[in-house]
């Protein structure tokens, strides 16, 4: 296990480019490999979740060659598998990978790291079952991963999403892609609108509607694409700057498109000075004097990454931030309403929790953050946060099992030594 230890305050400068946007990666290379043509990805996020995804694809028969320069290409193919397939930490890996393989006539084991064991996979064999797949999961519910899959032909079907999820849309989509007629999922909430999009842009048919998406089966055509900046690991920088003194940074590149954007939102009403470019994708956040701020059940799918460096914001805020509808927080890559309890009580912020509504009263300016040691729980948003509280506090903060940073974002701590220095 990796410890680090993040001491500041000191000024957030500069420019960053974050990786290239780990929802997009998983599906760049999905949907590669069902298409024929050969198509290049520049900018693939390099954290473990992709490596293990292009892995997936390979095993499933397609082909990938990654240039010196990073530049993947992908020939797609869909033709068996060496079982099991380990998607590790990979909730959006192993979900969107159970739609794609439910129709192919072989069988697939779909598995995971003690965690993606524990997390809820009935959200996606609900709706693959009802499209005529076959799904036999583990534990006594029947509903963990290792994940059996075997290759059924299938139908499409009408679904309304049950819990905001981007990835339970996703894996119906690309279900939809081999199914008999036409599927189509309704929101009641949007989330990340990442699989439509690429979809469209892969000539699939596809109509989109206020709060809906149909597919039509048919053949899959991706084009090359160039993989925009992650929000999420934005996000961290952004923070960053907004809470250390004398800071002015510009995170280039970002992907600004539908329900990731909303962390700008909720940090402008707290009084963050911050300007998006839409055009170049570029954001700049200043130092700041941020205040509590309320936050609705019905913004948490366009922030719900977002919310263990949220937290940190408000931890430095003054007054009191609200999250309501905090319930999917419970079951990511931790509990991540205990590990940012656990977080705010070391950063010296009061953390009331009543049923999905997390409340936090700041300590009113960053310099006066506590000091101490946080257990990142394998968390790689967890870690990432608890690093960016170091650095912008009076004090320090020691991060535990550090490591899982590289399950989004490999270089987080060189980049950061780069522009802040931390101490061993
Ligand atoms: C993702 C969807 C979200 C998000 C995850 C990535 C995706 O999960 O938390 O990091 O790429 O579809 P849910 O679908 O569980 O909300």
């Amino acid at each position: 296990m990796t410890t680090r230890t993040f001491s500041g305050p000191i000024p957030f400068q500069g420019i960053v480019r974050v990786p290239g946007d780990k929802s997009i990666s998983h599906r760049a290379l999905m949907i590669a490999a069902l298409g024929e043509q050969p198509c290049t990805i520049k900018g693939l996020s390099n954290g473990d979740d992709v490596v293990r995804t292009r892995q997936a694809v390979e095993s499933l028969g397609a082909q990938v060659e990654i240039a010196e320069s990073g530049e993947v290409t992908v020939t797609g193919g869909v033709s068996g598998t060496r079982s099991p397939i380990d998607l590790g930490n990979s909730g959006t890996g192993i979900r969107l990978m159970a739609g794609l393989v439910a129709s192919f006539d072989f069988t697939t084991t779909l598995d995971g790291d003690a965690s993606i064991r524990q997390r809820p996979m009935d959200r996606i064999i609900a709706p693959l079952s009802e499209m005529g797949a076959s799904i036999t999961g583990s534990g006594d519910s029947g509903s963990l991963a290792p994940l059996t899959i075997e290759g059924r032909p299938l139908r499409g079907i009408e679904y309304i999403l049950p819990v905001a999820s981007a990835q339970v849309k996703g894996a119906v989509l690309l279900a939809a892609l081999r199914a008999e007629g036409p599927t189509t999922v309704h929101e009641t909430v949007p989330t990340r609108a990442h699989t439509e999009e690429m979809l469209a842009a892969a000539g699939v048919s596809l109509e989109r509607g206020d709060r809906s998406v149909t597919v039509w089966p048919g053949k899959v055509d991706p084009p090359d694409i160039d993989v925009p900046g992650d929000p999420s690991q934005a996000a961290f920088w952004l923070v960053g700057a907004c809470l250390a003194p004398s800071s002015r940074l510009v995170v280039q590149n970002v992907y600004l498109g539908p329900a990731r954007g909303g962390f700008v939102e909720i940090l402008q009403r707290m009084g963050a000075e911050m300007i998006v470019d839409p055009e170049s994708g570029n954001i700049e956040a200043r130092s700041s004097e941020l205040k509590g701020a309320r936050v609705a059940s019905h913004e948490l799918p366009g922030c719900i990454d977002e919310v263990p460096i949220l937290a940190v914001a408000a931890a430095a805020a003054e007054g009191t931030t609200v999250f309501e509808g905090i319930g999917e927080l419970r079951i990511k890559e931790t509990d991540r309403v205990a590990a940012i309890a656990e977080m705010l009580v070391v950063l010296g912020a009061r953390c009331q929790i009543d049923g999905d509504t997390l409340e936090i009263t700041g300590v009113g300016r960053a310099e006066a953050l506590g000091s101490g040691t946080v257990d990142s729980r394998g968390d790689h948003r967890m870690a990432m946060a608890a690093a960016i509280a170091g650095s912008v506090g009076g004090g320090s903060m020691t991060v535990e099992g550090f490591e899982a940073t590289h399950t989004s974002y490999p270089s987080f701590a060189r980049d950061l030594d780069a522009s802040r220095g931390w101490t061993p």
